[in-house]
């Protein structure tokens, strides 16, 4: 199956097992599992933010374990919830400041989730052990996904 296909696949499901009453936490577990379930990424995982600490700390995720707070600004998942944008990181050791919570991560992509506000509550973060994995399908697909945690 190629990205489109299994991107296509994977929201089928979501819009069908991700129930918008149910909490937050239990929707990003279950859209975690499932982006592993088609991918297999290295990791998978949420940050929410804390705006009175103005700082991220570690939500539900797949994969190994992870750093539980992040510094506003810091980091690739400190950074795009700073500026408010999806950061598609090729190579992640050329990304200053890039946290690195597992050696075998090569490329990261990360996705703020905004409220209604347009405020960013939380990022969406994947680690990849392949250099350059994330394209624009991948960034359009997951910023779409986000939107269905809402
Ligand atoms: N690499 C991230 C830290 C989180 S881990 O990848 C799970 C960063 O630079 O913000």
């Amino acid at each position: 199956m190629d990205k489109k296909d299994k991107y296509h696949q994977l929201i089928n499901m979501a819009n069908s097992v991700i129930i918008a009453k149910d909490p937050l936490v239990s929707k990003m577990a279950n859209l975690s599992s499932l982006i592993q379930e088609y991918f297999n990424h290295l990791w998978v995982g949420f940050y929410f933010v804390d705006k009175n600490k103005n700082e991220l700390y570690l939500g539900p995720f797949q994969g190994a374990l992870a750093c539980t707070k992040i510094q506003y600004g810091k980091g690739v998942c400190g950074t795009a919830w700073a500026k408010n944008v999806i950061l598609n990181v090729e190579d992640v050791h050329d990304f200053d400041g890039h946290i690195a919570c597992s050696t075998h991560s090569n490329s990261e992509i990360v996705v703020p989730i905004l409220d209604k506000d347009h405020e960013v509550i939380a990022v969406l973060d994947i680690d990849s052990i392949n250099f350059n994995q994330f394209e624009n399908i991948d960034e359009e697909n997951l910023q779409y996904l986000c939107t269905l945690l809402m």
